[in-house]
């Protein structure tokens, strides 16, 4: 059976163990809802609410109101919260595959990673946190990080001795301690208030999260690195998964699925928009490598996959690696 075949099987066929309609689906994020994540989590529950009415109900929780994203996963395995959408950088408590994403330097840009996501290797890896109850329904794009810094962080050195914010990963700490800068991991609903205060100097993300959070308005340096992917898997658990008869399980998939493809249209266009709106303000300065700065960003960075080849397996980073290939 083909890999896509057999994922179909484990996500659309599984046994009911137990439904009582209407059930209701919290969707619960941490981003603004003018961003890819909170504008697809919208169109899923307009898509999921038209098709399986008095059925399905889907209330969404933007801006971490209903959990933060250090809490979501465990209350989704608790059953307090049914969906969510991580970014890929989040997961590692729950398998080291899907560290592959935050390797520096790794995808070229956007399409290179959709390739990868789409492949039988990158669709194998939806289960790959099954053994800790949760799964992967699919992925959905944000767009490249930029760094952001309280001074100007044109060149690696620049960044030695600064304290930069970074989700919770192993691969984005390694990333940081390899410009013997300082990271940090925090939750994103703290990052503003850090920046603001300058508890810390600077942090990553993309052009999205960095307009529609504000943090531009307390960081005017912006360098436009495109260093790492920001990228979210749609997770559930599977008790909660198994529980839906098949038939509406199939509806639920599909409707994630075209929410998914919405969202990943906004996400481009976000990119673009919001570099602009930042650039507009004249609150920040935006600075662009030459390529030789970018070079030496490269060279600084790109080690960090060899401390985690092992882990992540060399046959997931070449397969990742190919997907630069058109
Ligand atoms: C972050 O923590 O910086 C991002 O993962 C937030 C998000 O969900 O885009």
């Amino acid at each position: 059976m083909k890999i896509k075949t057999l994922l179909a099987a484990v996500l659309l066929a599984a046994p009911i163990l137990s439904w009582s309609a209407p059930i209701t689906i919290k969707f619960s994020h941490v981003v603004a809802e003018n961003t890819p994540k909170g504008q697809m989590a919208l169109k899923f529950k307009e898509l999921v609410e038209e098709r399986l009415p008095g059925q399905v109900h889907v209330d969404v929780y933007p801006n971490a109101q209903l959990f933060g994203d250090d809490t979501v996963l465990q209350a989704m395995i608790l059953g307090d919260v049914q969906m969510a959408a991580p970014s890929l950088s989040k997961l590692q408590k729950y398998t080291d595959k899907l560290q592959i994403f935050d390797l520096p330097f790794l995808f070229k840009d956007l399409a290179a990673a959709e390739r990868f996501q789409k492949s039988d290797v990158g669709q194998k890896l939806l289960m790959s946190m099954r053994n800790k109850g949760l799964i992967g329904l699919g992925y959905l794009h944000n767009g490249m990080k930029q760094l952001t810094a309280n001074d100007p962080v044109i060149i690696p050195s620049d960044a030695k001795g600064k304290k930069f914010r970074i989700m919770t990963s192993d691969v984005l700490q390694a990333q940081f301690e390899a410009v013997n800068a300082m990271p940090l991991k925090k939750p994103f609903a703290e990052v503003f208030t850090l920046l603001q205060t300058k508890a810390i100097d600077g942090q990553e993300n993309t052009w999205s999260n960095i307009y529609s959070k504000k943090f531009y308005e307390v960081q005017p340096y912006i360098t436009e690195t495109n260093h790492g992917l920001l990228d979210y898997l749609v997770v559930t658990s599977v008790e909660f998964w198994l529980e839906i008869p098949e038939e509406n399980r199939g509806v639920i998939k599909k409707s994630l699925d075209e929410a998914i493809e919405y969202g990943n249209e906004k996400a481009l266009a976000f990119d673009l928009r919001d570099r602009k709106l930042i650039a507009d303000s004249g609150v920040s300065t935006i600075y662009t490598l030459t390529d030789s700065q970018r070079e030496e960003w490269v060279n600084a960075m790109r080690p960090v996959w060899n401390k985690f080849s092992n882990k992540i397996g060399s046959d997931l980073i070449n397969a990742a690696v190919q997907s630069n290939e058109e």
